[in-house]
């Protein structure tokens, strides 16, 4: 497990505006990027490309989540959740990706965002109570 402290954690958060740069949103004009540590050190980015229905856009965290599956493997732990936008906006994971990140994400991950009065750190288990409670293995 790496070591996370504040000024690694300001160092995910500028991958994770990096990654903003990438988005793909010509419908919301929203820019947002993710950067995911793993447990093992490996930072995995994401951004949100969206889709003329609307409905099939991927967020910016699922992004990054499904990337580092596809390059890592289904044993990967999430240590820190770093999410960005250009937008000067709020940008908390919504629900759908709290829920996905629940799969694979330590229950003491720092998830750092842009929140309603500047940049927020909360565990993961602070932004999805509960989520580790339902099981299927
Ligand atoms: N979006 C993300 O990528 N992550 C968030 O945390 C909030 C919302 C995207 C989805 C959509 O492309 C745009 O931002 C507006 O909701």
């Amino acid at each position: 497990m790496t070591k996370l402290t504040r000024a690694s954690l300001t160092k995910l958060m500028k991958q994770a505006q990096k990654a903003a740069r990438n988005s793909y949103s010509p419908y919301s004009k929203f820019r947002v990027g993710a950067a995911l540590e793993l447990a093992d050190g490996h930072v995995v980015t994401g951004t949100n490309v969206e889709n003329v229905s609307f409905g099939l856009t991927i967020c910016a965290e699922r992004s990054a989540l499904v990337r580092a599956v596809a390059e890592y493997g289904p044993k990967i732990r999430i240590a820190a959740i770093a999410v960005a936008n250009l937008n000067g906006k709020a940008s908390p994971p919504c629900g759908a990706c709290r829920q996905m990140l629940a799969e694979f994400a330590l229950a003491d991950a720092p998830v750092i965002f842009p929140g309603a009065k500047g940049v927020r750190t909360m565990t993961f288990s602070e932004i999805l109570p509960s989520g580790s409670e339902l099981k299927l293995k």
